[in-house]
């Protein structure tokens, strides 16, 4: 098993049915990835267990190991000084600070503004016969959406994206070392020169938000401030272009459940979860040291040691969900109990905004292209590696 092979990400689904069967905790040493050796956790209930004990399973080394500090050091803690990377008391302080801006009443606001990019990105694709669903559609959507809440000029989106690239993914890209420090200085610097400029005239947009809140006495460092900014970017939208485009590969390949789709579009909100479970955005959550020793089905994890749980894995449990192989939009939401947004207290602050943005954008396609069919072959699909994201790099779509 190398979970960094493009092999392993054309299906991984039967390899996990495997591992939950015979090896429910696994420990894993990449090979392709130098990623070293981390024990992957493949059942719902472990999955669970594991994210809801924040005490156990802790987000900043310091608190597992000796020596390292919240967020790391140096360029790094740039970046990394960020909720999603802390344990309390520093997470409860970072989300409280967010927390309004992504409250599903509040994103509901939103919505005549996303229909507004979903329709105008769909006019510049009228008239072709096909089309990328991924680079014309469902990566711009969700990017433009963060930007403009984030406060960010729209002519800054490549040299945003090509920073953060180099960030999240930097072997995706073949990012040398060099080049990734290049970038990750300029994104600091180009951050500093966003605040500054807001302190001196103030917006209305979150960057605004973080910044005042930082002079309210909020203690909201420089670190903190870029670091928040940068989470906020990459979750905004390297998970929601995948919603979009695994949720319609999985559409395009059930005739019947598009078909039911099309027929009653009130359906959409059992179909986004159904999207979320059966091919999710986030296939292992971010990682986590084991505080203590702990022994769980037979494996002994101790201190210190790296743990990832698999979302994906988790949401085909034959163990909590019925049928977990089968795509079913029909399924009452009611009994939807997959763990795409994780769990705990680092639940997807975003969870609101994506299932919005999820709904609109595949809606609209459905609206305008009521014929749209795979022009890809499924068994040609091609898939990003890299054990964090599960997202196509590409997903053709005829219109007629
Ligand atoms: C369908 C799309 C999305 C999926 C599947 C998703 C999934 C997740 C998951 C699984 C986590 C927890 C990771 C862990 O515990 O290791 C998470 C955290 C987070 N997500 Fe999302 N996310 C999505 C969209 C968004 C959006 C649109 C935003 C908007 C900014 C966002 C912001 C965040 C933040 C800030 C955290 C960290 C929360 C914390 O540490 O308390 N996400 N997301």
């Amino acid at each position: 098993m190398d979970l960094f092979s493009p092999q392993f990400k054309a299906d991984p689904f039967p390899t996990y049915a495997q591992l939950r069967a015979e090896c429910p905790v696994h420990q894993h040493t990449a090979t392709s990835s130098g990623g070293g050796r981390i024990w992957y956790v493949t059942r719902q209930a472990d999955v669970e267990a594991i994210l809801k004990d924040a005490e156990t399973f802790v987000k900043d080394p310091a608190n597992a190991r000796d020596g390292k500090k919240f967020g790391g050091g140096g360029l790094m803690a740039n970046i990394n000084r960020n909720m999603l990377f802390a344990d309390a008391p520093d997470h409860t302080r970072l989300r409280k600070l967010v927390n309004l801006a992504f409250t599903p009443r509040r994103v509901e606001t939103l919505a005549p503004r996303i229909q507004t990019i979903a329709d105008d990105l769909l006019d510049q694709v009228a008239g072709q016969d096909s089309f990328d669903l991924i680079d014309d559609y469902a990566f711009p959507l969700p990017i433009t959406v963060i930007m403009e809440m984030l406060g960010i000029p729209q002519a800054d989106r490549d040299k945003m994206h090509d920073w953060t690239k180099a960030i999240i993914a930097p072997g995706r890209f073949g990012i040398t070392l060099k080049g990734r420090k290049q970038r990750m200085r300029a994104f600091v610097e180009y951050l500093g020169e966003t605040f500054e400029q807001r302190r001196q005239e103030p917006q209305d947009d979150l960057i605004t938000g973080l910044v005042q809140a930082e002079a309210d006495g909020e203690r909201l460092s420089e670190a903190e401030l870029s670091s928040m900014v940068a989470l906020l970017f990459v979750t905004g939208h390297e998970t929601v272009v995948n919603l979009i485009g695994n949720g319609m590969l999985a559409l395009l390949a059930h005739p019947d459940q598009l078909a039911m789709l099309q027929a009653d579009h009130s359906l959409i909100d059992q179909a986004v979860e159904e999207m979320l479970r059966f091919d999710g955005p986030v296939e292992t959550s971010t990682t986590r040291w084991a505080a203590k020793d702990v022994t769980l089905h037979g494996q002994n994890i101790k201190r210190g040691d790296v743990v990832r749980v698999v979302m994906t894995s988790a949401n085909r449990d034959e163990q909590a969900h019925d049928r977990p192989d089968v795509f079913d939009i029909t399924r009452p939401l009611i009994s939807q109990n997959h763990v795409a947004f994780g769990k705990g207290i680092h639940y997807c602050l975003g969870a609101p905004l994506a299932r919005l943005e999820g709904r609109i954008a595949i809606l609209t396609l459905l609206r305008r292209f009521p014929h749209l069919s795979l022009g890809t072959p499924l068994d040609q699909t091609q898939w990003h590696t890299g054990v964090t994201f599960r997202g196509l790099k590409s997903l053709e779509v005829r219109v007629g």
